[in-house]
């Protein structure tokens, strides 16, 4: 009886020693859910080689399974083992990882990934992120993590934990919290596995910055390959009317630089119009409006250059 009662304690006394990393890596290898912080969004995290976790997170975001995961790895030499790294994805890896990329690659042939992770494909979406929370956690479990955005299905991502905690805290085994995602939206998808590299989802890392590297298809828009990028997503709950100039009744206003008079209630995305400033508060400042008591969303234009176009293109799902 003492000796239970001393080794419970001792239990308490290392769980309270250990590293919140520590912990989550130890739930990660139970085949738990973690959500973790990324430079992007935050992610909702499980072992990519458990058939078991990757359906939990399906589960838990209510995910249509034809919809794979992006896997997180630690290094290249690690994406190594589980993808075929081509010499185009070996140029993206060096210029961008760690980083807000992902690279549509083949599976290797005796790849150990859960086939769930491709949803039916022969290809895994594959990124290394740059937040060091997201790296000690990779590091400490030593697992690939199959990771989407920790948000339910179509819903607006998450860039501070308590949006996790709102959505998906019953889920999860633990929220890692790293404060604000520094990038804010979700990170670039290149599909490398046809005949010429081709952005299937818009992001931070801008397809001049990958043009710089990889000869990029143009056939952009016609190939809508990524089974993710549905039409509508990102969705708030309200109403969003894009490109105003004017406001209506009732209506917030998201603003980009000087805001049109009228609205009851304003959110900022930059002041001087600085697209990777208005990136990082796309997603809360949306999130802010849609709790508020306006009856509906108006956003001012965002130019359609370098980070606009991904910004754009979120904004278009979010009003679809
Ligand atoms: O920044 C990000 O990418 C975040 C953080 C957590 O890493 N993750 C994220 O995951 O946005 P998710 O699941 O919300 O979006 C992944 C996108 C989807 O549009 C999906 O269809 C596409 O990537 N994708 C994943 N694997 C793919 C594959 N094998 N082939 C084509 N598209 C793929
Ligand atoms: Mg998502």
């Amino acid at each position: 009886m003492f000796a239970q009662l001393y080794l419970g304690q001792c239990y308490i006394l290392l769980h309270k020693m250990m590293s919140d990393t520590s912990k989550a890596a130890i739930y990660l290898k139970q085949d738990k859910l973690v959500a973790f912080p990324t430079e992007t969004v935050y992610g909702l995290g499980g072992n990519a080689l458990s058939d078991k976790a990757v359906a939990a997170i399906y589960e838990a975001k209510g995910r249509p399974t034809f919809n794979p995961l992006i896997v997180h790895v630690a290094s290249l030499a690690m994406a190594k083992k589980y993808v075929l790294v081509n010499e185009w994805a070996e140029n993206l890896a060096e210029q961008f990882w760690p980083g807000p990329l992902t690279m549509v690659l083949p599976r290797q042939k005796d790849c150990e990934l859960s086939l769930l992770v491709s949803a039916g494909l022969d290809s895994v979406g594959i990124r290394m992120p740059a937040h060091p929370l997201a790296r000690k956690l990779l590091e400490e479990s030593g697992l690939p993590l199959a990771a989407p955005s920790a948000n339910r299905s179509g819903k607006i991502s998450p860039t501070l934990a308590a949006h996790v905690q709102e959505e998906l805290g019953d889920r999860v085994a633990m929220i890692l919290d790293g404060g604000a995602c520094e990038v804010g939206i979700e990170s670039t998808v290149v599909d490398l596995t046809g005949g010429a590299p081709v952005i299937l989802r818009p992001g931070s890392i801008t397809k001049e910055q990958l043009g710089k590297i990889v000869p990029l298809s143009e056939s952009v828009s016609s190939q809508i390959k990524a089974p993710g990028m549905l039409r509508s997503h990102y969705a708030p709950s309200k109403s969003v009317r894009l490109n105003a100039t004017d406001v209506r009744e009732g209506e917030g206003l998201l603003v980009f630089g000087r805001p049109i008079k009228g609205a009851s209630l304003i959110e900022n995305l930059s002041e001087s119009g600085d697209l990777k400033e208005a990136a990082a508060n796309l997603f809360r400042m949306l999130r802010v409006l849609d709790a508020s008591d306006v009856i509906s969303i108006a956003v001012m234009p965002i130019p359609e250059i370098g980070l606009g176009v991904a910004i754009n293109d979120r904004l278009r799902r979010a009003a679809a």
